[in-house]
This record gives C-alpha cells, structure tokens and sequence, in this order.
C-alpha cells in the first residue's frame, strides 16, 4: 500500500485498532534499554513474542514434553497432538489444501535449501536456468548458487528499478524454455517492497515453470493465502511471525513435494528400513527426519492462533499509519535518505547518511532505547545495487507506534548533533 502522507494529528486520531491494548500482551515492551523504554524496531530480523506463546512453550515443557509420533504413552500421544494440531492451524493460516503440504522445518533458510536441494538437484541440469531478483536475501541466493554449482545450472537476475522495485519487463524477458525455476521474495526485508508476486507467478505458470516465494517478511504483515496466490512453495519462518526461533514452514503443492526425494535420511521420515531398501515415510513426514522443534512448532500454533484473533483490516491500516508517518518524518530530515521507495511497501523504512555510518546511527539510536538493524541486511546485492555500504533499518510491527516514531526521530537528531 502506498504510505499516504500523515501528519501528527492525523495519525494518532483515535482508531478501532487498540494499539496501547496489544502491547500489554507482548512482555518485553515494558523492558527499559539504558533506563528509556524499549522501542523496538528491529521486527524485520525477529519479532517479539506474546505472552500467549511463552506459556505455550512453557506449558508444553511443564506438561506435555515427550517425543512424538513414536509413543504410546499418554504425554507422546498429547504431544503429537498439540504439534499435528498446529501443523493444521498453519494450513489454515495459508489456505493451503491439505495439512501434508506444510513442512516443519527450521525456517525460511532451511525451506529454501530443501527446495534447492530436492527439487533442484532433480528436475534440474546443466544449462537450465534459476530466476531471482536481485533484492533477495542472501538465503535466496546462496542455495540457489550452490544449486548450480552442483548441476551446472545459470542463475539469471531481474533487476530492480531504483525505487526497489522489480523491473517486470526485464522479468518477462528473461523467462525462456531454459528457466526451470522461479524463486522470489514477497516482500523485501531491506527494502520493504512489496513484489507482485501474483503476476510472477501467473507468468511463469504459463510456462509451467514452478515458482517458491519468499515469505519471511511477509507473513508478519499480510494475509497470505497459498492457493490465491497459486505459488508451488512458500517459505517462511516462524520468529519473524511471533511465533518462536528454530521452526518455520514450507509450503509445497502436494503434486511436487510427492515428486521430490527426501532432503535428510533419519528418523521418522521412513516406513521401513532394511540394510537392502528403505521405503520413505508418506507427506509430510517425507521431509522431516529426525525429532524436530516440538515446542518450537507448538508455539508456532499458539502465535497463529493470537494472530488469527486479530483484525487483519484494522492491523494493516494501523501499520499503514506507522509506517507513512515515518516515512514523512524521516523524509523532512536534512541529508537523510530513504532507500526503497516501492509505491506498495510493508513494514520496513531503510535509510542512509552520506557523512554517518549506518553502524554510527544504530549505536546512538540504542543509547535511546531504540532497537533498529545497521547492516547490510544479508541482502548485500541490495546494497550494491543502491551503492551504500549499509543502511540504518527500522522495521515495524503491529505493536508499533507514531509516539514511538518521534522517539526515533528525536534520536535521529541526536546522530547529527553528535556527527555534526
Ligand atoms: C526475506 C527474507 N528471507 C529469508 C530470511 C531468512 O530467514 P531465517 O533466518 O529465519 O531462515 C530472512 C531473514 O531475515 C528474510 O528477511
């Protein structure tokens, strides 16, 4: 959505969404940083958690912890309940099809290599080719060239204009019969742009070319639905969600995730075992050897299950309000820059100095309690592209707020009186 202009008034006119409400429920809000209140604008990296998720982890492990899907004792039997039952509120979640079609994995990094992996390593060969954009992070990247490293496969680019957005002309004309996959972020974690990744998909599904989205930054701000979409894979991680670290998901069409092999040999993605053959485990279990993050995807559920209490509409139009009233502000400051001005963006507000490194803004910025990332935000292409070295990133979540946004640009201030 566009970030319409917003002045102070405007923005903090009283709403339907009770922001100061949905902060009581997320504990680490209260937290003082060098005696200033917390102001937490690191989201893109990791998400707070509410307090419904730690006593989903802390229940779990005071009465429920036990290994799953191989005991028939009493707490296996309810801890693989609590995990199958999250796994179909994660469909539900995504609209997918069927609960085989979401894999536990550990999150968007994991997915993504599974993808590469599995798939790549099977349907692709030498001279095929792999499309990307050139705002990905460096997990939508790497896999994909150690992917051709093994196969002999071509990583083809599609640039980005220099609002960050991706150039479709030049996505069209780089889509041939060699292109055999499609792998592209939902929504830049260091821009913020929002990709039209309904259109990507349509034109490369007229090729029958299968497409994985990215969705690590996406989820935490919109409703996403897999068949709408009609993507092949969707990854995406379950801390950046306000759900725990170490788990995440991928979605797969059931139709390819049965034609791919397995992506690590163990555990429970087997049905028989002998020294001659073993028989692999139906889906989704296929893909997930070993005891997993059991907690980890139990908290997960308990995440969607707060997420899904909330009003999407409202929650949208509240980050809309931060989002465009940050941008106006960090948009009036003298010898500021923004990076990643995408006419659609979610959540994110990049920017740069000439005369201040972003590392320089991001300490002083802490010494007024305010949390944003300064780096190259493992998309390092990104920054090439705009020629920085690193950019100050302040991400937004729902919990976030305008008073919060002045906090950051008194702090901002602060940086140039000290850089003069
Ligand atoms: C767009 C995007 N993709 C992938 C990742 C990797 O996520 P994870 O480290 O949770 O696997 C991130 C993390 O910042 C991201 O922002």
């Amino acid at each position: 959505m566009k970030a319409a202009p917003q002045t102070r008034d405007q923005a903090l006119r009283p709403r339907d969404f009770d922001v100061a409400r949905v902060r009581q429920d997320f504990p680490i809000l209260n937290e003082k940083i060098h005696g200033k209140p917390l102001v937490y604008f690191d989201n893109g990296a990791t998400s707070q958690k509410p307090q419904a998720v730690i006593d989903a982890l802390s229940h779990y492990y005071c009465a429920e912890n036990s290994n799953i899907h191989r005991g028939v004792h009493h707490l296996s039997e309810q801890a693989t309940a609590a995990y199958e039952a999250a796994r179909s509120k994660i469909r539900d979640f995504i609209n997918a099809r069927a609960d085989k079609e979401i894999i536990f994995v550990r999150g968007t990094t994991e997915a993504i290599n599974l993808v590469a992996q599995s798939y790549g390593r099977n349907f692709l060969k030498a001279g095929d080719e792999i499309i990307v954009s050139a705002m990905e992070h460096h997990s939508n990247i790497v896999p994909w060239q150690m992917l051709c490293e093994q196969v002999g496969a071509k990583l083809r680019v599609v640039p980005i204009n220099h609002d960050g957005e991706i150039v479709m002309d030049e996505y069209r004309r780089l889509l041939n019969d060699k292109t055999k996959i499609v792998s592209i972020a939902h929504v830049s974690n260091a821009l913020g742009t929002i990709v039209p990744v309904k259109e990507i998909v349509t034109l490369a599904h007229e090729r029958s070319i299968p497409v994985l989205l990215d969705g690590a930054q996406a989820v935490p701000h919109i409703k996403v639905d897999v068949q709408a979409l009609g993507c092949d894979f969707y990854a995406f991680s379950g801390h950046k969600m306000f759900g725990p670290t170490g788990v995440g998901v991928l979605y797969g069409r059931a139709e390819l995730l049965e034609k791919m092999p397995p992506y690590q040999g163990g555990g429970d993605m087997i049905s028989l075992v002998t020294f001659e053959k073993t028989h692999y485990n139906v889906l989704p279990y296929k893909f997930e050897a070993g005891t997993p993050h059991i907690s980890g995807g139990i908290g997960l559920g308990a995440a969607i299950d707060y997420l899904t209490n909330l009003d999407w509409d409202q929650v949208r139009a509240h980050e809309h309000r931060v989002l465009s009233y940050a941008t106006e502000a960090l948009s009036a400051i003298h010898g500021l820059r923004i990076i990643g001005t995408a006419r659609e963006k979610a959540g994110v507000l990049s920017f740069v100095f000439d005369h201040v490194h972003a590392h320089d803004v991001g300490t002083i910025l802490d010494q007024e309690g305010v949390a944003v990332r300064a780096g190259h935000h493992c998309a390092m292409p990104v920054m090439q592209r705009f020629g920085v070295p690193a950019t100050a990133r302040a991400s937004f979540a729902f919990y976030n707020t305008i008073e919060e946004v002045d906090v950051l640009v008194r702090g901002i201030h602060r940086v140039l009186k000290v850089f003069g």
